[in-house]
């Protein structure tokens, strides 16, 4: 593959969160997941295991019952719009690949720097492979983000997950259902910013560090809840 069909792939590539229920093609989980184990991962640790779901009712169960704990939160913490994280439509996907991680991994890395961090960015390197790899088979997916909360602890019990794995994400995978997408107005903006991406020259500095382009606090607050987050509030 050329540097011009890598670009396109990677800049074709988006998240859905509605999903057709017409099964993927025999083989593809395994394809993606053969790209996943390809990744790389701090020390070579390689800290991921996948569950594969395809089970209605497992996968329905899954999605309810972490939209239940969103729920919960949502009562905590009344600005925050959960409908995008929880992924309430998850389960129309024919499959969900449950990602799990082995902290005790940990210990290959070295003592002096956050361990806890470099597990989890091996696991995202892994998981953003996935997502490649459904792209290039003209399949989609989203991150379902569940670790550290009781989403996690739900899924754990669920999938007979044994305590000491953390589970990370959870990553539908099918064919795209625009028009489910288009008719959800809520999610609107969500859309439309997971699109953007800041300018290349806004971003990279030469040689050092251009001061006169850090962000001012302001710049940053607009650019969380104008511009680009897709973590939106309920009003
Ligand atoms: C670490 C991580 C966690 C994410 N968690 C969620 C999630 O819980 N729910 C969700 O709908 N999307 C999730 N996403 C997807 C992002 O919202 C999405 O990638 C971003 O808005 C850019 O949109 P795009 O993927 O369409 O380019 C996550 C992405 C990353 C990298």
């Amino acid at each position: 593959m050329n540097y011009e069909d890598l670009l396109k792939m990677v800049k074709n590539r988006r998240s859905f969160r509605r999903f057709k229920r017409d099964a993927i093609p025999a083989g593809s989980v395994e394809k993606i997941i053969e790209v996943a184990r390809y990744s790389p991962s701090a020390g070579n640790s390689q800290p991921w295991e996948f569950i594969v779901v395809e089970d209605d009712k497992v996968k329905r169960s899954i999605t309810k019952n972490i939209a239940l704990k969103f729920g919960d939160a949502e009562k905590i913490d009344p600005d925050l719009y959960t409908g995008c994280a929880v992924q309430p439509h998850m389960y129309t996907a024919p499959v969900l690949i449950v990602v799990c991680g082995d902290p005790r991994l940990e210990q290959t890395y070295p003592k002096f720097l956050d361990r806890g961090i470099l597990l989890h960015q091996s696991l995202a390197i892994c998981i953003y492979s996935m997502e490649l790899a459904a792209a290039s088979l003209g399949l989609v997916t989203a991150w379902a983000t569940i670790q550290g909360g009781p989403p996690e602890e739900e899924v754990k019990k669920l999938l007979d997950i044994p305590n000491v794995l953390t589970v990370d994400h959870i990553i539908p995978l099918g064919y795209p259902d625009e028009e489910g997408e288009r008719k959800n107005e809520r999610m609107r903006p969500v859309r439309e910013r997971a699109r953007q991406r800041r300018s290349f020259n806004e971003l990279v500095h030469y040689s050092k560090y251009d001061r006169s382009r850090l962000r001012s606090d302001k710049e940053i607050a607009d650019f969380i809840w104008s511009k680009s987050v897709t973590r939106i509030t309920r009003s």
